[in-house]
């Protein structure tokens, strides 16, 4: 009991991926501790005034079944902070839940925010980490996180070219030496595509279904190419003339149509970094390929379709929803690499 707690004590530290769709708390020398949906449930009185009713997966549940005065909202969805009371009491959330709620414990926390964010939102990310008790805030970038995270060798006098598709924003950097030499932030990610099957249900089938069913159906038979066989799914929604209940049967060329925009959008982002990315570091990417990063890195056939759209090799990392947490949470282990980057 005693060693548990001097354990506690020393190992204080955090490194937090604060992603549009899931947040990664690792504790040092404990590894992830904490690894939920970036969603808060908020209860409004008729007075218009809100309170929090849960956040991260017991907020993630009430997503969509909420009765009218319940709502859930996502405070970063598309890589900007949309509410900055909610955004900073989901922060503390976390942070408070990681230690438990001690109140003694004052961590030093490095913090993987989104790319796009500006130093307003920054700030606001911060503010939030110390009033939540942290002696010290470290906020790192996104691509530099996933680099590491990916096992990429960042330290060398070479191009990596990491992509990491996420639920709001796509991240696209090339680094070397430590640090970011070309990059680009895209407000398309894994929501897109579910908004994408929204629409295309209602469309071709006159169904009704909602995100959450749509991301279901994206990660059971999504596909962003071709697949060998084509694999169907059976999906309940509402019929949008008669408002009836109704089933209807989708395949994935199905869903392969209705996410085409968002994946061509992606492809031609990686492009456009390709494009300006000095030529000595373009031909280390040419040789050692291009890493694929975020949940959206396990749609089926992404690497084989980006691959085909730049002409270069792509993979997908090992544990793609974990390379940013597990590229912090290195800086967390490493002083000297924190101090680089
Ligand atoms: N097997 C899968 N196939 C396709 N998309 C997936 C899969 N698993 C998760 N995703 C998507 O990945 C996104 C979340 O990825 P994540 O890297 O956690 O985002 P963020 O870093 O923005 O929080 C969501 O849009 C989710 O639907
Ligand atoms: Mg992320």
């Amino acid at each position: 009991m005693l060693l548990d707690k001097l354990f506690g004590i020393f190992s204080n530290d955090l490194a937090i991926d604060l992603g549009t769709a899931n947040t990664v708390v690792i504790a040092r020398g404990r590894g992830i501790i904490i690894n939920e949906p970036s969603v808060v449930a908020l209860k409004e009185n008729k007075y218009g005034k809100r309170k929090v009713l849960a956040i991260g997966n017991q907020a993630k549940e009430m997503l969509g079944k909420t009765p009218d005065n319940i709502i859930a909202i996502r405070p970063l969805k598309e890589g900007v902070i949309a509410d900055f009371d909610v955004a900073e009491e989901m922060i503390r959330f976390f942070i408070k839940k990681a230690h438990n709620r001690n109140a003694f414990i004052r961590p030093r926390v490095i913090i993987c925010v989104p790319y796009g964010l500006t130093q307003v939102e920054r700030k606001a990310v911060e503010d939030s980490a110390y009033s939540a008790g942290a002696r010290e805030v470290v906020l790192v970038e996104e691509p530099i996180a996933a680099a590491i995270g990916a096992g990429l060798p960042i330290k060398d006098p070479k191009g990596n070219l990491v992509i990491d598709i996420g639920g709001g924003t796509t991240e696209i950097g090339v680094i070397s030496l430590d640090g970011l030499v070309v990059s680009k932030s895209i407000k398309i990610g894994g929501d897109r595509f579910d908004s994408e099957i929204v629409e295309y249900m209602r469309k071709k089938f006159n169904l009704y279904i909602g995100e959450r069913t749509a991301e279901e159906i994206k990660i059971e038979i999504g596909s962003a190419i071709k697949r060998d066989e084509d694999v169907k799914m059976h999906i309940k929604g509402r019929d949008q003339i008669s408002g009836l209940l109704k089933e209807v049967e989708v395949s994935s060329e199905d869903i392969r149509e209705a996410i085409k925009e968002p994946l061509e959008e992606i492809a031609k982002a990686l492009k456009s970094i390709l494009e300006v990315t000095p030529p000595d570091l373009a031909g280390d990417i040419v040789e050692n390929g291009i890493a694929l990063t975020g949940g959206g890195a396990l749609l089926y056939g992404i690497d084989k379709y980006l691959s085909k759209a730049v002409k270069l090799p792509v993979y997908v990392a090992e544990d793609p929803l974990l390379s940013v947490a597990k590229g912090t949470g290195a800086m967390l282990e490493d002083i000297e690499l924190l101090r680089q980057v």
